[in-house]
């Protein structure tokens, strides 16, 4: 059901002077649409290499950080001294780990090992393959008062699915969406439009990406956040046309500016 829909049968029902309750249900449902819109999109950096990460924190507004096991075997260090470090550069921002384990009660003790290990607070989630194990420790670290970030996602059901199961991030894989003849943008902005309609807690946090174009897209299909690889984090804040505007400006600004700062 549109929301245009029901604001006009809102409208219709205080003309018509129904029970304020029927009013308030429909006011609280809403607002419950309004809120589960994403008001902007997270960007994240999908990376475990501190160098990089150093140079993306000191000029980019980052609010977190996502790994896994392929991405810190590039970091040249030990998984304990590359969450350390990232844990070191982001400070409040989220740190997103992947588990490992492939059984639910490994996957469990492993998460509550890594938080306590890092002394990390409610900043950190645990990354959690969408199998049927992951589903169980899913909701037993939900439970534990543990943040997850559901993950290897390709269809909209298995992000459904996560979020019944209390993941609080989904993160459908694009660009490898993309390269097996699917369509990446598509499974996010079902996963968008199913979190609006139903009303779910869980967000989007769109990831595997090669082209800005995937990332433009998904900002406009309404992804709650989105993982980027440093160099795409760079491209695209960067464009030809820019450079060649602020050199313009500096050629043009020589001797004008007579006022020391
Ligand atoms: C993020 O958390 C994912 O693990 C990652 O974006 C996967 O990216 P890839 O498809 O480039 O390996």
């Amino acid at each position: 059901m549109s929301r245009c829909y029901l604001n006009i049968n809102i409208n219709l029902i205080l003309h018509l002077n129904l029970t304020s309750t029927l009013t308030s249900t429909l006011t609280s449902t809403l607002t419950l649409f309004k809120n589960q819109k994403a008001k902007h999109m997270i960007y994240m950096a999908d990376t475990a290499n501190l160098d990089e990460l150093r140079e993306l924190y000191s000029f980019f507004p980052l609010e977190g950080v996502t790994t896994n096991p392929t991405i810190l075997s590039h970091s040249g260090h030990k998984l304990s001294e590359s969450i350390q470090g990232i844990q070191e550069l982001v400070g409040t921002g989220m740190v997103h780990v992947q588990m490992i384990s492939v059984e639910t009660d490994d996957m469990v003790r492993e998460a509550k090992k890594y938080r306590s290990y890092f002394d990390f607070g409610d900043n950190f989630y645990a990354k959690i393959p969408v199998t049927a194990n992951g589903y169980k420790a899913m909701r037993i670290l939900k439970d534990a008062g543990i943040n997850v970030t559901a993950t290897v996602i390709f269809t909209q059901q298995q992000a459904l699915v996560a979020m019944k199961a209390g993941a609080d991030f989904v993160a459908p894989y694009v660009n490898r969406l993309d390269n097996i003849s699917s369509h990446g943008i598509e499974v996010v902005g079902d996963i968008v439009e199913n979190i609006e309609t139903y009303g779910l807690k869980g967000r989007v946090l769109a990831a595997s990406f090669k082209t800005v174009d995937q990332i433009y897209r998904v900002s406009m299909a309404g992804s709650h956040a989105a993982t980027i690889s440093a160099e795409l984090l760079h491209q695209l804040i960067t464009h030809p046309m820019t450079d060649i505007g602020v050199k313009q400006f500096e050629i043009d600004a020589e001797g004008l500016y007579d006022i020391e700062f």
